[in-house]
């Protein structure tokens, strides 16, 4: 009765998480922190509560799959400011599509992008390891085999797709790269993503790249992969995503959007018109006031440097501590990343993710993750601080 690509995926991490710590009792009196998720807990401009009530009498309306001209005029503009893009050349009528959050679009681009053959043969989607879940149900559940490309130190936490082989390429239909990465904040530079998008171009792949992170970073704006194409290239198998969870501390908003080739886009309507995933009226009116508006989200940006400043002097250089270059994640070297989740529960009641949850094991029986923990500094300053304090004191 169940469809056995399920069987093929594991528990999502949160729910190994729970089992693993499920027989773990946190000390009493301590307040526990929760830095497993990473949900921003900072305030939401006070505008999108304002924006929902004065837009209640559309409530009984069912929304436009591709929203309303002015949510979708909003995403051009952005996008057109924060990637210096010519005038114009961002279209929201053919190269923009909102998304119910960012996680149901990365899922439903398996289903766009995956033919029962490639090629001939079976298709193949690249995924880096560790890796953001959502990937990996897109390929499984849309019956794509998976390749996981090893993200690690060596190769600065980005993966190395020169790595795959020809015969792999010519199966591929769809690879996916995550900058800002989830979990190691690593940023891809524009040099990168333009040899993603040529070796997409050249192998007939759909590159799904996902920047829900792009507005989350220390001093330098990172580069998005719309900044890899040319003028006339219409954009040409590109597809990047973006999220209003980090960017506005609204994950409970479901706002996102997809942009990109047009032909794609078009499809992707098409697929969303059958999935009817549409994001509310309300919900699309105060999305395009959070996209027009800068100054909460350096406001937040601000709070994340100060978690950040406050993360660098509390480890130093203990736990091979580095200062990401965006998203607001710890991913620290603890040697074991399971065994200092039970601890960091057990002995400070702080919850963090173990990186082998968040990344598969290879063939060779190496999981990238395993020596590592993810801690999401979600929290108000003062309580990160705090319980990074007690962090060090276990480790
Ligand atoms: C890498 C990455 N992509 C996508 C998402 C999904 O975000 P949302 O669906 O809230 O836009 C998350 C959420 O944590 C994430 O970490």
């Amino acid at each position: 009765m169940i469809n056995p690509r399920l069987d093929s995926l594991n528990d999502y991490p949160f729910a190994r998480l729970r089992g693993l710590l499920g027989s773990v009792t946190p000390p009493a009196g301590i307040e526990p922190a929760v830095m497993s998720v990473g949900e921003p807990q900072h305030e939401p401009p006070p505008f999108v509560a304002e924006i929902l009530a004065a837009n209640a009498a559309i409530w009984n309306k069912y929304p436009p799959v591709d929203g309303t001209p002015d949510f979708r005029r909003a995403i051009a503009d952005w996008l057109t400011r924060r990637y210096r893009l010519a005038p114009g050349r961002i279209d929201p009528d053919r190269h923009v599509l909102p998304l119910s959050g960012t996680r149901e679009g990365l899922f439903m681009v398996g289903l766009l992008a995956t033919a029962r053959r490639k090629n001939g043969k079976a298709p193949v989607a690249l995924i880096p390891n560790p890796f953001y879940q959502a990937y990996l149900g897109a390929a499984t559940m849309a019956g794509a085999e998976t390749r996981f490309l090893p993200s690690d130190r060596r190769n600065d936490f980005l993966p190395d797709l020169d790595g795959v082989d020809a015969e792999t390429l010519v199966r591929t239909a769809m690879a996916f790269i995550c900058t800002p990465s989830n979990p190691e904040g690593a940023v891809a530079s524009v040099d990168y993503l333009k040899h993603a998008l040529d070796l997409a171009r050249r192998n007939d792949i759909v590159l799904a790249v996902d920047e829900c992170y792009a507005e989350i970073y220390g001093a330098t704006p990172p580069p998005g992969a719309l900044e890899a194409t040319t003028e006339g290239d219409d954009f040409a198998n590109l597809l990047v995503f973006h999220s209003l969870s980090k960017r506005s501390s609204v994950p409970g908003l479901r706002s996102g959007f997809v942009a990109g080739d047009a032909n794609l886009i078009a499809a992707f309507k098409r697929l969303r018109d059958y999935s009817a995933a549409s994001v509310p009226g309300p919900v699309q009116a105060a999305s395009a006031a959070l996209w027009r508006e800068e100054s909460h989200v350096q406001a937040n940006r601000t709070l994340y440097r100060a978690k950040f400043d406050a993360a660098e002097r509390i480890i130093g250089k203990r736990l091979g501590f580095y200062r990401p270059d965006g998203g607001f994640y710890l991913w620290l070297d603890v040697g074991d990343g399971e065994a200092a989740a039970k601890r960091l529960w057990a002995e400070a009641a702080i919850r963090v993710m173990p990186g082998a949850y968040l990344a598969r094991t290879d063939e060779a029986g190496r999981n990238p993750g395993q020596r590592f923990i993810r801690v999401a500094l979600v929290h108000k300053p003062d309580a990160v601080e705090t319980a990074l304090k007690r962090l060090v004191k276990v480790l």
